[in-house]
């Protein structure tokens, strides 16, 4: 298994646990946290072992931003001529489910990284929010844009404008996290859901993800109508014959990933 600079890597069964080790910067994310999590997660999306991925941090920071000590000299040629954060995206493209396990601060930067996860399980000690505001920014890794989706304007507005933080309570509420956890458990309970996700028929688990997504991307109409082609198309997949021949068996499915 590749070593990296910034993130820990290793595989439990079929799930990747990446692990943000940057522990004296509170997980900031700096140009080769960015390098490190785009090539684990390539390598994670390319093994056929592998079925879901789970990005944590430590105990008091999942991530405590962008690196603002890289960014205070930085000036607009250096940001617009570099497309600063763009490659962000790369960590979206990743077709297999990536789970966010935070505990302690996901603010700016790290809580736009969980939010670009597929969905976030949050320990009882998470605080998330957008303080880029008291910097004399803004969100920049799509944060104004996820925010607003996941927990609607009020809040994510009151977020970006002020910079106040969002306990995970609150986070719960808001529909932020798919759930709360108490810290000690959450590496444990995002890796065994995570397991549950890679126990399922692979072809079957990335169209899932593939038709959520893409509620955020179009309109009701057109979604809906895209998940009903691929519904169909997972009718030509030997693994929708197991899995409902296993269910009239009364055994569990045997997946080929075909
Ligand atoms: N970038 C660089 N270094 C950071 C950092 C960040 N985002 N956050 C924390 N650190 C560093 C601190 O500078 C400090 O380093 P030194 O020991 O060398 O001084 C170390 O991590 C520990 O931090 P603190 O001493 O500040 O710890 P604390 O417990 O007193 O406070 C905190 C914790 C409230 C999270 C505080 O660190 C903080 O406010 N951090 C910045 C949060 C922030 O503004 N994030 C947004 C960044 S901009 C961004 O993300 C842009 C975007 O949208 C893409």
């Amino acid at each position: 298994m590749a070593e990296y600079e910034t993130i820990l890597v290793e595989q439990r069964e079929a799930v990747t646990l990446i692990t943000l080790n940057r522990p004296k910067a509170l997980n900031a994310l700096n140009a080769q946290v960015l390098a490190d999590l785009i090539a684990a997660l390539a390598a994670f999306d390319a093994d056929a072992s592998q079925g879901c991925a789970v990005i944590t941090g430590s105990e008091k920071a999942f991530a405590a931003g962008a690196d603002i000590k890289e960014m205070a000299e930085m000036g607009f040629a250096d940001m617009y001529g570099t497309n600063h954060f763009a490659g962000y995206e790369r960590i979206t493209a990743t077709r297999k489910p990536v789970i966010a396990a935070v505990a302690g601060y996901a603010l700016g930067g790290g809580c736009e990284l969980a939010m670009m996860c597929d969905f976030i399980l949050a320990a009882d000690t998470a605080k998330f929010g957008q303080p880029e505001i008291k910097l004399g920014v803004s969100p920049g890794m799509g944060g104004s844009q996820r925010l607003v989706r996941a927990v609607g304007k009020a809040k994510a507005m009151e977020m970006c404008l002020t910079g106040r933080m969002m306990d995970a309570e609150e986070a719960e509420r808001a529909g932020l996290v798919s759930r709360v956890v108490p810290a000690a458990d959450l590496v444990e309970e995002a890796v065994k859901t995570a397991a549950t996700i890679a126990g399922m028929a692979p072809l079957a688990v990335k169209a899932n993800k593939e038709m959520v997504n893409a509620a955020f991307e179009t309109g009701l109409a057109q979604g809906i109508h895209f998940e009903r082609r691929l519904f169909h198309g997972l009718f030509a997949t030997a693994d929708q014959k197991e899995g409902m021949a296993a269910f009239v068996e009364k055994r569990p499915g045997n997946w080929t990933g075909r």
